[in-house]
């Protein structure tokens, strides 16, 4: 099963924070949500979307990075600095869909980010065809940032697939203040999956 996974905002399609590179929610449960998807997997991501987890990666999951900078392990450390974890994979853009299809004949896969990738996997039909779902944390908050990284192909994800309401919700968002805010996570699929 390959399964991609991101929080957006439900208007105006924000996932990221282009000056701090940072996530634009962090709502407890939301986080909850993510690691119960994500423990487990091998968790594939672009290389800033690593460069912004917390120093040491999230426990129990692989790390796979997708670069076309780095190379080799050298390059890996120089590039990631102390970021840098033992047993971290990296590919280019180009060995992905190998890679995909390889590994997730072992174990699930979770695409986890960030906007880069998720334009890529929305945009290129064969990756497209080798997701199972895609779990889309919608948060009824527009982030204030000045730059803000946006996927705007998420919103042709409800016509190109079915989907379901999967849970609904109210959590602290501890990036607004701790204001409650709404949100739903959905399901998108194809239906002869
Ligand atoms: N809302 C969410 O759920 C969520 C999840 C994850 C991340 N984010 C946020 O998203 C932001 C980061 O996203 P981002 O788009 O700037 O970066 P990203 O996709 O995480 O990483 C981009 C880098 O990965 C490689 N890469 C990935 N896809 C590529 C492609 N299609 N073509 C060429 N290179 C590619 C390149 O590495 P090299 O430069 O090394 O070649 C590129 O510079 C942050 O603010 C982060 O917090 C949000």
């Amino acid at each position: 099963m390959v399964n991609m996974i991101y929080s957006i905002s439900y208007k105006e399609n924000i996932v990221g924070n282009r000056d701090t590179n940072d996530l634009v929610f962090n709502i407890k449960e939301d986080l909850q949500f993510f690691k119960e998807m994500t423990i487990g997997t091998t968790m594939i991501m672009g290389r800033k979307t690593f460069e912004s987890l917390p120093t040491g990666g999230l426990p129990k999951r692989k790390h796979v990075i997708v670069s076309n900078k780095i190379k080799t392990t050298t390059d890996a450390k120089e590039i990631l600095g102390g970021k840098y974890i033992e047993n971290l994979t990296f590919i280019n853009l180009d060995e992905l869909e190998e890679y995909i299809k390889e590994e997730s004949k072992v174990t699930n896969i979770s695409i986890i980010g960030g906007a880069m990738l998720y334009t890529h996997f929305l945009e290129d039909k064969n990756l497209f065809d080798l997701l199972s779902n895609v779990y889309a944390t919608q948060v009824e908050r527009i982030p204030e940032i000045e730059n803000p990284v946006k996927l705007m192909g998420h919103g042709d994800l409800k016509e190109r697939c079915s989907f379901e309401v999967i849970k609904t919700g109210q959590g602290k968002d501890r990036l607004d203040n701790n204001n409650l805010v709404n949100y739903k996570v959905v399901r998108y699929f194809k239906e002869n999956i």
